[in-house]
């Protein structure tokens, strides 16, 4: 054996040895149960996680393993996904009905993942029935591991903040109204992180601030339906991420936060000492609902001043703020190589999918679809059919084109499944014709949000692409009449949630998988189907385990 090679797989060796001793467990045991809330300021029924409404706090730091062994005390079946942790090879940890089972009444499951190679501000959430209307919810942050540099000092504290639009009828209200095909209609209320201000000179302080220090906080759109402007009292904000991307660090007065958004910003305890307010407001409605929080210094010496700072009014307002995002192209990402060393403007694309929602009623109730396929969750988990070689019985790939029809007037109830070629660099361009705002996820990866505007798309508007320094992301607002463009490498294995996070029409069917399938069946490309896995849906469970993956 050569020096080089007896060299080689020593550190081969002890670089197994470094990433054990360097990768930390998180373990959470999580009872889920019903219990009383009060967003609104009205005793509610709420689902309630350890007891805590919103859900605790996952604190994690990158390549963390985290381990959280759900209890379901509900008397229905429950999922939880992860919004924006990557999963790396492991989608069976994505928590979507078309990855695993749902947890039934009275069992537990335990969720295992590593949380690789990101940083940043996250959720979680239930994806089962219409459960996130009433709670189960919470933050999930990544912190950068100590030896990255972070492109701003150290805050004071790191503060989650929650705001959400509320619908005071409940869960299993909403879910029969779906159910039957009838509209939400609007909001009755906004809160923030599960309360809403009373103003009465008793509101105990959502956070507090000593003078002089700066803080970070995480705020994210946790709601059903509804773009949130949020803002602070006399105070500005500095955007420093966004979704697990460092950003150029603008200064805002407001931010318009869309359904499943996250930013992070910087807060300075730099006014005079006394309670604030913080602002969540209801966009692009008739009536603007607005939540309020208290903020108070330390040494505070009053109340906050009953006058709150404007939301802006207009979509061409939230279009423009979407242009001032920018990626700091020099800064650290969660490996000690800058964010601008990935150079996704000089990739060629291989194919173009455009995906457009539209709305019709099927036998009499709404659905709502993409390109004329309005999804449905077969019993059988598309990801468990695919492994154990049964998808034919399960679903058909492709029943959708890449381009929808310029009118899609009847909409068919199938399960929606995309083939994605493993590691292609693929163009997504969503299509919003309709008049309702769109905020689109992609589970599993994040993307470049290349460009928003207004009208139809075509091969010209390329020109218009932010091809530099735009923000890599998971989720994207499409404005009506509008068109959105992500790009990105489907380099990460596994079947992958796309949809709307405008949670009756995701509900109602406009979500679809993309099935990105490792043609090794490799382990190094993905992971086995994990031990613990729930079988459901009546083909899989007594048919023998598939071998596993090869090396
Ligand atoms: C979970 O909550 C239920 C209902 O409150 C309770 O009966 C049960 O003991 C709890 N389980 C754990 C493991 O805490
Ligand atoms: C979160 O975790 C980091 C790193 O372990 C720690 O420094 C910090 O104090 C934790 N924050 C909270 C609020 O627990
Ligand atoms: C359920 O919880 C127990 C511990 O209380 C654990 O041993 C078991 O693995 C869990 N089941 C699953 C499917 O994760
Ligand atoms: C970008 O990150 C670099 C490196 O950490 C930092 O020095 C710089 O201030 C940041 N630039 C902006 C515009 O935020
Ligand atoms: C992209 O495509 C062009 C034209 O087909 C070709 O000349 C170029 O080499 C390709 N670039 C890469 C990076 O593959
Ligand atoms: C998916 O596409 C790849 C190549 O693009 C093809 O080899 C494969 O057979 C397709 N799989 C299915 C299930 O259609």
């Amino acid at each position: 054996m050569s020096v080089n090679l007896l060299l080689f797989l020593c550190l081969w060796a002890s670089s197994f040895l470094v990433t054990r001793s360097e990768d930390p467990y998180l373990f959470f045991d999580w009872n889920v149960t019903f219990g009383t809330i009060a967003p609104t300021g009205i005793p509610q029924q709420g689902i309630l996680i350890n007891g805590q409404f919103p859900g605790p706090n996952i604190n994690s730091t990158s390549n963390n393993n985290v381990v959280i062994n759900v209890f379901n005390n509900l008397d229905e079946p429950f999922l939880l996904t992860w919004t924006g942790v990557q999963h790396r090879k492991n989608s069976w940890q994505d928590g979507t009905l078309g990855t695993g089972c749902p947890i039934p009444p009275g069992k537990n499951y335990t969720y295992h993942f590593q949380v690789k190679d990101q940083i940043g501000s996250y959720v979680y959430y239930p994806t089962t029935a219409m459960h996130k209307a009433a709670g189960g919810f919470g933050g999930l942050r990544i912190n950068s591991r100590l030896l990255i540099p972070v492109p701003y000092p150290d805050p004071a504290d790191d503060y989650t903040i929650l705001i959400g639009d509320w619908f005071s009828k409940g869960h299993t209200t909403l879910k029969k109204m779906l159910d039957g095909g009838r509209n939400l209609g609007r909001c009755d209320g906004v809160h923030i992180n599960g309360r809403n201000a009373k103003g009465d000179g008793k509101d105990e302080p959502l956070f507090t601030m000593e003078p002089g220090k700066t803080y970070k906080y995480r705020i994210c759109n946790i709601g059903i339906k509804t773009s949130l402007n949020f803002r602070f009292q006399g105070h500005n904000m500095k955007l420093v991420e966004m979704e697990g991307s460092h950003t150029v660090q603008n200064i805002y007065d407001s931010l318009d936060v869309h359904v499943a958004q996250c930013f992070a910003v910087l807060v300075t305890a730099d006014q005079e000492p006394k309670d604030y307010y913080v602002v969540a407001s209801t966009r692009f409605t008739r009536r603007v609902v607005t939540a309020t929080g208290i903020i108070r210094y330390t040494n505070g010496k009053g109340p906050a001043s009953p006058d709150l700072p404007p939301a802006p009014v207009g979509w061409a307002w939230s279009l423009n703020q979407f242009r001032t995002f920018r990626w700091n192209l020099t800064a650290s990402a969660a490996r000690p190589n800058p964010q601008g060393s990935y150079h996704y403007g000089g990739i060629n694309i291989t194919r173009t999918i455009k995906l457009a929602n539209t709305a019709a009623k099927v036998n009499g109730k709404l659905r709502y679809a993409i390109n004329g396929v309005s999804h449905v969750d077969p019993p059988t988990p598309l990801k468990l059919a695919e492994y154990y070689n049964v998808a034919d019985k399960v679903f058909k790939y492709d029943i959708i084109t890449d381009t929808p029809p310029a009118s899609i007037q009847e909409i068919q109830l199938a399960p929606n499944v995309m083939n994605l070629t493993f590691r292609t660099f693929i163009e997504v361009i969503f299509e919003n014709r309709e008049t309702a705002i769109q905020s689109y996820h992609l589970s599993g990866y994040s993307f470049f949000a290349v460009a928003i505007e207004t009208g139809t798309w075509s091969l010209e508007k390329r020109k218009n692409y932010n091809l530099l320094d735009a923000v890599s992301r998971h989720t994207i607002q499409v404005f009506p009449n509008s068109w959105a463009a992500i790009l990105l490498t489907f380099d990460n294995a596994g079947m992958w949630n796309i949809r709307s996070e405008i949670w009756d029409r995701h509900y109602l069917g406009q979500q679809l998988y993309a099935s990105v399938l490792s043609p090794e069946r490799s382990l190094r490309d993905e992971y086995n189907l994990p031990d613990n896995t729930m079988l459901c849906g009546g083909i899989i469970e007594n048919m023998p385990k598939p071998p596993p993956y090869s090396i």
